[in-house]
């Protein structure tokens, strides 16, 4: 799904075959090795203890298996997340199950942790250990004999040596019950579980658009007695905002792009306020411009993701959203993408 070239064909063969591109080491013209490196310094972000050179970065799903390899460090993302990985190899939902609504810029997924499993991921994450930008790892569980309290430790312990970040994620809609696990018990016992096998790995927690703020206030208390560093505002939503007109807005899924943003953005913002600078958080929904990302910092995020404008727009999008950020910043009048953090939190949660 990333060379808009390929939009004419179906979405999952598309992706798969913009990921062997990529694993093969073949980068678009003009996106170099080491291109994160000369990023502007207004660009650069340190959180969790980790340098980031710029605040865009790729959201979990486009590389669930790490299989991309080095070549996605090449596209200029200041960080990079894969998975989500899950314990064992699973194939997931019946095809069709990714969806592209063209005309609201968007896209339903019910992939279902499709994933060659946790020995594949460790192996392809070997191949990445030097890496000229912040790795993460999202991890999920299997859709049959899982049990969270066992498995997500398990995982952060395999992953840990590989990666500067890890994520778990208990906010994808399509795998029964899962964020069922957002819900203050069963976070505070997954939570428990996974501290003491942390070590000084950040561990961040992935939640939905589509939580309470009563939800989101328990979820916030929880993470933050759980040593948790961060929070990834938001995965895909179950719900269809007003105002969708492609033919496959019906289908069943998580929605992402344009249509998730304000939604998202709103929560990143109530979330900003509820953690009062006890959580560092990443913003992820609808990113399309570097307007898009300087309104996801100034709600609160101290850095962003996307995946969906990345999958409509291609690798050129990526030096664009940082042009485009550069700019918004001069006409913010603000010096640096580190000093917009929060500054509009407060307008930014109420509804619009
Ligand atoms: C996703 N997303 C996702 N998130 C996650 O934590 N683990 C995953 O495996 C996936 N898989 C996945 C597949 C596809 C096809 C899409 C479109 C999305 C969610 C993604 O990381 C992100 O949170 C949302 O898509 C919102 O950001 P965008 O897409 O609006 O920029």
């Amino acid at each position: 799904m990333v060379l808009p070239l390929l939009r004419s064909i179906d979405p999952e063969r598309a992706h798969g075959m913009a990921i062997k591109a990529l694993g093969m080491g073949l980068v678009p013209m003009g996106l170099l090795p080491g291109a994160a490196a000369q990023d502007d310094p207004r660009l650069a972000v340190t959180a969790f203890g980790l340098r980031f050179p710029n605040p865009v970065g790729l959201a979990a799903g486009f590389d669930k298996n790490a299989d991309a390899g080095p070549a996605l460090f090449r596209l200029g993302f200041g960080l990079v997340e894969t998975g989500t990985v899950t314990p064992k190899p699973q194939i997931g939902n019946p095809r069709p199950r990714i969806f592209r609504l063209t005309e609201d810029q968007a896209v339903i997924n019910r992939l279902g942790f499709n994933n060659k499993g946790l020995d594949v991921y460790l192996r392809n994450l070997a191949r990445l250990s030097s890496r000229p930008v912040p790795l993460g790892a999202n991890i999920g569980i299997n859709k049959e004999g899982a049990d969270p309290v066992r498995d997500y430790p398990a995982l952060v312990t395999a992953v840990a040596p590989w990666v500067d970040y890890v994520v778990i994620n208990v906010s994808s809609p399509n795998t029964p019950g899962l964020r069922d696990l957002q819900s203050e018990a069963q976070l505070r016992a997954i939570l428990s579980a996974v501290r003491p096998v942390a070590g000084h790995l950040p561990i961040l927690v992935k939640v939905a658009p589509d939580l309470s703020h009563d939800g989101l206030a328990d979820l916030v208390e929880a993470c933050v007695d759980n040593g948790v560093q961060g929070l990834i505002v938001s995965n895909t939503t179950i719900s269809r905002p007003a105002g969708l007109v492609s033919a496959h807005r019906g289908e069943a899924g998580g929605l992402s792009g344009r249509p998730l943003r304000a939604m998202a953005t709103r929560m990143l913002a109530q979330a900003y306020r509820l953690a009062h600078g006890r959580l560092t958080l990443i913003g992820t929904g609808g990113v399309f411009s570097g307007a898009d990302v300087l309104e996801k910092i100034q709600a609160g995020a101290a850095l962003v993701q996307l995946y969906t404008g990345f999958a409509y727009h291609g690798p050129a999008l990526i030096p664009r959203l940082k042009q485009e950020l550069l700019a918004a910043l001069d006409q913010a009048h603000v010096e640096r993408v580190a000093d917009a953090v929060g500054t509009r939190a407060d307008i930014l949660a109420e509804p619009s």
